[in-house]
């Protein structure tokens, strides 16, 4: 009985002290405002072999702020293109966006496409 006793307090004690333990929720880290400084490294390595003057894609300069900045005033596929899953829809064509630039491009376009 009283190893039973000892037993049961042992567990008692163990479970509560378990549960004061609280993980600590991780500090959020300050969300950064993205400009066009900031993510113009993005179009730059993914973007501009197509949209540039010379290449495929011209009609569509994304090489400046200012030429950015006059498509997105009147077009909203922007964020659409660089979502999609569609081979034939998506941008770049090839795919090679992160899940992190596209984010960062999104937050960009979303928050009014600061320079
Ligand atoms: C391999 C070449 C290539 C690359 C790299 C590329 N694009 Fe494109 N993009 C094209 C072509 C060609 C079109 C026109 C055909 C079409 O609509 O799919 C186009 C169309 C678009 C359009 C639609 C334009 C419109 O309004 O009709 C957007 C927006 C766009 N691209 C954004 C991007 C962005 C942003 C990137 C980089 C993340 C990118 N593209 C990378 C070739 C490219």
């Amino acid at each position: 009985m009283r190893l039973f006793l000892f037993f049961t307090l042992s567990f008692l004690i163990i479970f509560s002290s378990c549960k004061k333990e609280e993980i600590p929720t991780p500090i959020k880290p300050s969300k950064v405002q993205e400009t066009y400084q900031s993510i113009k490294n993005i179009l730059e390595i993914n973007c501009i072999n197509c949209h540039s003057a010379s290449g495929s894609a011209s009609f569509l300069d994304l090489t400046s702020y200012v030429s950015v900045k006059t498509y997105l005033d009147v077009n909203n596929s922007f964020i659409d293109r660089i979502s999609s899953d569609d081979e034939f829809y998506r941008m770049p064509p090839s795919g090679d966006l992160s899940e992190e630039e596209k984010n960062r491009l999104i937050d960009w376009v979303n928050s009014g496409y600061l320079e």
